[in-house]
């Protein structure tokens, strides 16, 4: 006999969970309630129903088992910067770097727009944890959405369902309610479109009350909430306020011959290489080393009980650019999303499979393209069409890695012993170089500029600061947030190191210098080694850098002359740079940290050329 699940009956709990389910369906008048269990066989039936409504393809199951496509509408690919709003009580907790309106206005403007938005959806509740269930570093969540898209996302990305309900009834664990909705309401009778997304966009963070809403968008950041909105924007405030750090930073373990471990923890702007870095394969003339995955996107760090930084991945699986992952760059994540992966604007072929540029050397004869247009290399070739969007996505188990760290879900987190910030800059900023200290560190994280990439709406390739590669998701004032490092230092008996890299420097002819990928092994096994006090550095104006002799190159041709381009200090640069180093900090006002403004100063000093005292930025 089957038994099947009534997922519209609301499980036992607090009054104040069903009372507030029952005041959203008030408010927005879906059709249905639907409380997510998490199991296998409400996945199938989202996914079937989803494949019936058109918003999903089954991929061919011999090829991709478990595996499905969705295109999203045209107007609906990637963040919206500029309709994410923090509405904290005050503009100034807000800081310069976020849109910002009076929390009373917002919500009077959220409840109009929210108003029957999910008439003739069923409205899904679903319950999730970011981090492993039960860690005390972990924090939950519920989600009424209207979208199954974003059930099945979720369910991949973080830990949902029964299982999340109880340990929040059980524990009264603090929930951060998070409403979300596509903003297409359907009349009687009306059919559905396969993306349905609304025009008008707000992603909007309460951070007193710990709230978030989102209208109109289906994609990524904006509509899986656990992501960017709680892991890093609410996370941010509950981090400052608890003495921790929520960063936009892989984790990564490095392994050396020998046995010794390390754990790293990098920040990168979107789309610059986290997940290939979090999963790379040792170079040629490496191969005793073993780099293990703990996170690609997330961190939350925490100074454990004898003052040393400890740190989970919050998430639970990765939503990873595919543009440019392929089994050379990445054979890793190709390996991970082979089974039980979403896919979202990517191309589809003929035989039921998934393409982007970068995945195979050579493109199919011909596809799909991520708008559902014939593509074919002709046709790229001639309008210049890519068959998929620059940020496109796969949503993959992290749990499929081949390389997951065995520790990955560890509640107490793994120790971090150095942190990476890393921009994409074509010149100026050095392939590496050491921090002097810790608030040298985060002067260097504080001014990180970098090019925009297609991970957010707007232009493209634009250097902009993006300090600790936080701009979008930091969510209180980034003075204060700068402060909030500052003082990290002071409940920690040992201090990380402080990295700065550009993987990205190009040459005179546009080209890049450095092969990146694999070969940054390289560079991270000399900051491995700058932690354990083993590898010898240069003092610059800028920091410690490596000379030729200090990095590891067997296996690699790589020569000199090159590595000390890729190197070059130019001081006339950085005279420029620091200049647009002032001009981010100085609206930060009274913001700003004692610390940076010293640092700064230092750094216009120790840029004087040598021998003329009185000459350089001032
Ligand atoms: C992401 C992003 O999706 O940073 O991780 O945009
Ligand atoms: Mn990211």
């Amino acid at each position: 006999m089957t038994t099947t699940t009534d997922r519209s009956q609301p499980p036992s709990h607090s009054p104040h969970l069903l009372r507030w389910v029952e005041k959203t369906a008030e408010l927005t008048r879906p059709a249905a309630i639907h409380w997510v269990d998490g199991s296998e066989e409400e996945h199938a039936e989202l996914c079937s129903q989803m494949v019936e409504s058109g918003t999903f393809i089954k991929l061919n199951q011999d090829l991709w088992p478990g595996c499905y496509y969705a295109r999203s509408d045209a107007s609906d690919v990637a963040r919206v910067e500029s309709r994410t709003f923090v509405c904290s009580l005050s503009k100034v907790n807000a800081g310069p770097t976020n849109n910002w309106e009076d929390p009373f206005t917002m919500r009077h403007k959220l409840k109009a727009l929210f108003q029957g938005s999910m008439a003739g959806r069923t409205m899904y509740v679903l319950p999730f944890c970011m981090g492993p269930v039960g860690s005390p570093m972990a924090q939950y969540g519920i989600e009424l959405t209207d979208s199954p898209y974003v059930v099945v996302n979720m369910r991949i990305m973080a830990r949902i369902g029964a299982g999340v309900l109880e340990t929040l009834r059980r524990d009264g664990k603090r929930v951060v309610p998070c409403l979300h909705s596509v903003g297409a309401p359907l009349a009687p009778g009306q059919k559905d479109v396969p993306w349905p997304c609304n025009p008008t966009k707000y992603i909007v963070h309460f951070p007193e009350t710990r709230e978030i809403w989102s209208y109109g968008s289906g994609y990524g950041g904006n509509a899986l909430l656990g992501k960017k909105c709680f892991a890093l924007r609410i996370a941010s405030n509950m981090a400052r306020d608890e003495g921790w750090l929520a960063e936009h930073m892989l984790i990564v373990g490095i392994e050396d011959p020998k046995g010794e471990k390390t754990y790293l923890a990098a920040a990168f702007p979107s789309s610059c290489g986290k997940t290939n870095l979090a999963m790379l394969v040792p170079p040629k003339g490496m191969e005793g080393w073993k780099v293990s995955t703990v996170g690609d996107d997330i961190a939350w760090i925490k100074p454990d009980e004898n003052g040393r930084l400890r740190a989970i991945n919050p998430e639970a699986g990765f939503f990873g650019v595919a543009p440019g992952t392929s089994v050379k760059t990445n054979p890793n994540a190709m390996a991970t999303l082979q089974r039980n992966t979403i896919f979202t604007n990517v191309a589809l072929t003929p035989e039921g499979g998934v393409w982007w540029e970068g995945m195979t050397e050579e493109p199919p004869a011909e596809c799909l393209d991520w708008e559902g247009k014939k593509w074919t290399p002709e046709i790229g070739r001639e309008t210049g069409a890519l068959a998929a969007h620059p940020n496109s996505r796969f949503t993959a188990p992290a749990s499929q890695c081949p390389v997951i760290d065995p520790d990955w879900e560890n509640p107490n987190g793994v120790p971090i012993s150095a942190f990476v910030f890393g921009g994409r800059r074509a010149n100026t900023t050095p392939l590496v170089y050491q921090a002097f200290n810790w608030s040298a560190g985060v002067y260097a994280g504080a001014t990180m500029g970098s090019e925009t990439t297609a991970a957010a709406t707007g232009a493209v390739g634009r250097v902009r600061r993006d300090p600790m590669a936080m701009l979008p998701f930091c969510g209180y004032n980034i003075g204060d947030y700068f402060r909030h490092w500052i003082t990290m230092q002071h409940s920690l008996s040992e201090t990380p190191r402080i990295f700065r890299v550009n993987w990205f420097r190009k040459d005179a002819q546009g080209k890049f210098l450095w092969p990146g990928f694999a070969e940054n092994l390289r560079i991270l096994r000399w900051m491995i080694d700058r932690v354990h006090g083993r590898a010898l550095g240069k003092e610059t104006p800028i920091g410690w850098m490596p000379r030729y002799d200090d990095i590891e190159w067997k296996g690699l041709d790589y020569p000199r002359e090159k590595f000390d381009h890729l190197q070059a200090f130019d001081r006339e640069a950085w005279h420029g740079e620091v200049m647009e180093h002032e001009e981010w900090l100085m609206g930060l006002r009274d913001h700003l940290p004692p610390e940076i403004i010293y640092e700064r100063e230092l750094l216009i000093c120790r840029l004087q050329v040598p021998n003329q005292p009185g000459t350089g930025a001032q």
